[in-house]
């Protein structure tokens, strides 16, 4: 793998992109919470991490996402490309237009680009590892974790995950013309979700997140577009 420093008009991103071959793919890889993971949810730059891809040449972005389970296929350790969100976050940039050229109303209606979605579940079914095909990512400002009410209400509006990074990435990603789509990993239940009443250590979050993501290498490698 290589490293790339790429500057973008829209500032630093979160880290040097790694650039290389991955099974039949060229890939690039970007730490969106930066190397060593110091960038909290709300300080990421959303802007110049798509930028930055798409600079080099990306046309896919595959969205690999920690999140809370909040409806009961959402289990911990579970693999999902949900197909929807709803955006809770607030005073995030959600757009590239800084106050020049045409604004953008980007189509949205289908927040996940349909075909790279398909194209996920599939390599998942080759590559044998269960996943779920469909849900609603609820994006949540953090980077505190919920409340149990406001968990309460994401399931009352129909959300089945929860995660902070989800949004406005992907809106970002229409505007700049990536494709783009969730691979969605199931750390923990979100708050008050968990059959039982029993606190969630960081050990068994971190397990689950080890255990998740074990098969994604599989899965990334049977991708065909
Ligand atoms: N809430 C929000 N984001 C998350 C969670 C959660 O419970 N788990 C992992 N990312």
């Amino acid at each position: 793998m290589e490293t790339q420093v790429v500057e973008t008009p829209y500032g630093r991103p979160s880290a040097p992109l790694r650039v290389g071959a991955f099974g039949p793919h060229r890939i690039a890889f970007m730490a969106r919470h930066g190397e060593g993971h110091a960038l909290p949810p709300h300080r990421i730059n959303y802007r110049a991490n798509l930028w930055a891809l798409k600079s080099i040449g990306g046309a896919r972005v595959i969205a690999v996402n920690s999140v809370g389970g909040i409806t009961e296929a959402w289990g911990p350790r579970v693999i999902g490309v949900p197909d929807q969100i709803i955006d809770y976050t607030q005073g995030r940039t959600v757009s590239l237009w800084d106050g020049e050229g045409e604004a953008l109303h980007v189509d949205f209606g289908e927040p996940y680009t349909p075909a790279l979605r398909r194209a996920l579940v599939e390599a998942a079914k080759a590559a044998a590892v269960p996943v779920v095909d469909g849900g609603c990512y609820a994006a949540t400002q953090g980077p505190r974790l919920e409340t149990r009410a406001e968990i309460e209400r994401l399931r009352r509006d129909g959300c089945d995950l929860v995660g902070m990074t989800g949004m406005p990435e992907a809106a970002l990603a229409r505007e700049l013309g990536l494709d783009y789509a969730c691979l969605a990993i199931v750390a923990n239940w979100a708050a008050g979700r968990a059959p039982t009443e029993e606190v969630i250590t960081l050990d068994e979050v971190l397990a689950n997140m080890a255990a998740a993501t074990a098969p994604l290498p599989g899965l990334l490698r049977a991708l065909r577009f």
